[in-house]
């Protein structure tokens, strides 16, 4: 299949994670071509913006956007709207991607990396559907005048309709369990939140919702995560609880995500780590987040499931046979594990 992808390279680990993802890409998706687009730290410095006008132009050409990670320190001082942040929050918008979906699996051989004893997160295999689009992230008014700082919280009644149904139809697929998080408690917007996923479960009436608040769902997390299949969330809670969740596998460098709007526009797909500058450069980055990140791109955008497995089936193997960089404890190099996947995923095609 022939598809263009825009590639996000960014900035830190970016490059090299980018490289290890495509060598492992190409070997079951041979005919992509691949468009590269600057955003973030790499833009601010060509550009001066962080979401640069030919970028914008050429997400035109593209089918998906693959992207690895953006930020650094060096942009910490910028005004806000000059951040490497705001660029991925525009890309965000701009592809209208409301609907952030953010996998956590603990791998059964990596159960006793995680902070928490194994017992309690062997077999934790939840979903974080994250709203991205709305909410306090792009609410109306916001300002900060020295003095007094403000921000809203807004959700439209449709905004929270229409990322139910993503959530609904995932738990569906899954293990028709679903819980909405949300403050109904305390905030109005949570409420609007909780009576909208009411009103849209009564479409799906196979699959169980519960309500948690959101400050009881931090804590029944780290708790007991197995007691959750799909979660959905607003923005911000989002953010947190998959950064919480991603933490449950041992090390958010090997949580994908796929960032999805009403299928008209490309999908994004990144992983949930950050542009990590302390090891930037020296070949010691995991690739997995990026690599499952590119998986994802082919099951929900391409709809190669059968790729999409070999990629995550490779990925399961490496991490069996103790092919870990040093997020995993390991010692191994990005080389090596993109090369030990290579194997894996040629292997997967000699036998399929
Ligand atoms: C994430 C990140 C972003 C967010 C930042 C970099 C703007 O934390 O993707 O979770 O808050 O959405
Ligand atoms: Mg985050």
């Amino acid at each position: 299949m022939s598809k263009t992808i825009g590639l996000i390279s960014g900035d830190g680990i970016g490059p090299e994670i980018t490289e290890a993802t495509l060598l492992v890409l190409k070997e079951v998706a041979p005919d992509f071509k691949y468009i590269d687009l600057d955003l973030g730290g790499v833009a601010i410095d060509k550009t001066g913006s962080p979401f640069p006008d030919e970028t914008k132009a050429k997400l035109k050409e593209v089918d998906a956007v693959l992207m690895a990670a953006i930020g650094g320190p060096q942009y910490d001082n910028l005004p806000r709207d000059k951040r490497p942040e705001t660029g991925l929050l525009a890309l965000r918008k701009e592809l209208q991607t409301f609907a952030n979906i953010r996998p956590a699996r603990v791998f059964d051989s990596l159960a006793n990396l995680s902070s928490l004893k194994p017992e309690i997160v062997r077999g934790t295999d939840l979903v974080v559907v994250r709203e991205l689009t709305g909410g306090i992230y792009f609410g109306q008014p916001s300002s900060n005048d020295g003095n007094r700082a403000l921000n809203t919280m807004v959700y439209e009644k449709s905004e929270v309709t229409r990322i139910a149904h993503v959530a609904f139809c995932l738990a569906r697929k899954r293990s028709k369990r679903l819980c909405s998080v949300d403050k109904s408690n305390v905030l109005n917007v949570s409420q609007l939140w909780r009576d909208a996923v009411i009103e849209v479960s009564k479409d799906y009436p196979d699959v169980e919702l519960s309500h948690m608040y959101v400050d009881n769902a931090a804590m029944q997390l780290i708790k007991d995560p197995k007691q959750f299949d799909v979660i959905v969330t607003s923005n911000l809670f989002g953010d947190i609880l998959s950064d919480e969740s991603a933490m449950l596998t041992g090390s958010i460098g090997l949580l994908p995500s796929a960032s999805t709007g009403d299928g008209s526009l490309p999908g994004l797909y990144e992983p949930v780590h950050g542009s990590a500058p302390d090891i930037a450069g020296q070949g010691l980055a995991n690739p997995i987040a990026m690599v499952l990140s590119a998986a994802m791109m082919l099951r929900l955008s391409f709809d190669m499931s059968k790729e999409a497995a070999i990629l995550e089936a490779a990925v399961e193997a490496v991490l069996a046979q103790g092919i870990l960089t040093g997020d995993l404890g390991g010692t191994a190099k990005t080389k090596d594990v993109s090369e030990a996947l290579v194997v894996e995923v040629k292997l997967a095609l000699t036998n399929a």
